[in-house]
């Protein structure tokens, strides 16, 4: 299993006990303070079961078709180049695997005052995360997809 943005790894740790001993898990982050805590947090509960990565939703260090299930939590809004993210969620996954994202979604058009606002702007780019979804099978309010077979 994949998390994508772990942060301080708490997703990672509650699923390390999910998948078991014969499962692995790996978070990624590209925030160095961050894998610390995680890697911390991991250490301390004794989750050999669980590898915290540094890198880069847009570039990620795995080959096609490593893992059966990608979460992401608050994270893909925060990177501009949502298709480029998306695409690689999809490549790392393997086939019949599932990806499922909860993220800040943008319902109606950002108004011209939302597009001065610059918390708006770095957020998300005017790129609704859950339409980018769309085209990987994601269908509703929750982006939850399944790569095909
Ligand atoms: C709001 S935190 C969410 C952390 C965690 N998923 C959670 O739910 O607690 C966003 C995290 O995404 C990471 N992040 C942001 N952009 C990223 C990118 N392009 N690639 C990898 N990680 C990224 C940040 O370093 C940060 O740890």
């Amino acid at each position: 299993m994949l998390d994508l943005g772990s942060g301080a790894g708490t997703d990672s740790l509650v699923a390390a006990q999910m998948v078991g001993d014969e499962g692995r898990v790996v978070g990624i982050d590209m925030t160095p303070e961050m894998l610390a805590k995680a890697r911390a947090a991991a250490a301390e509960m004794g989750a050999g079961n669980v590898e915290f990565v540094e890198g880069e939703g847009e570039r990620l260090p795995f080959a096609d078709g490593s893992f059966d299930v990608v979460i992401s939590n608050g994270v893909i809004d925060l990177i501009p180049d949502k298709d480029a993210v998306f695409a690689e969620l999809f490549r790392v996954l393997a086939p019949g695997g599932r990806m499922q994202i909860a993220d800040v979604t943008i319902q109606n058009p950002v108004s011209a005052e939302g597009r001065r606002n610059i918390d708006t702007y770095a957020r998300s780019k005017f790129e609704d995360t859950r339409r980018k979804a769309e085209k990987f099978g994601a269908r509703g309010t929750t982006t939850k997809a399944f790569k095909p077979k």
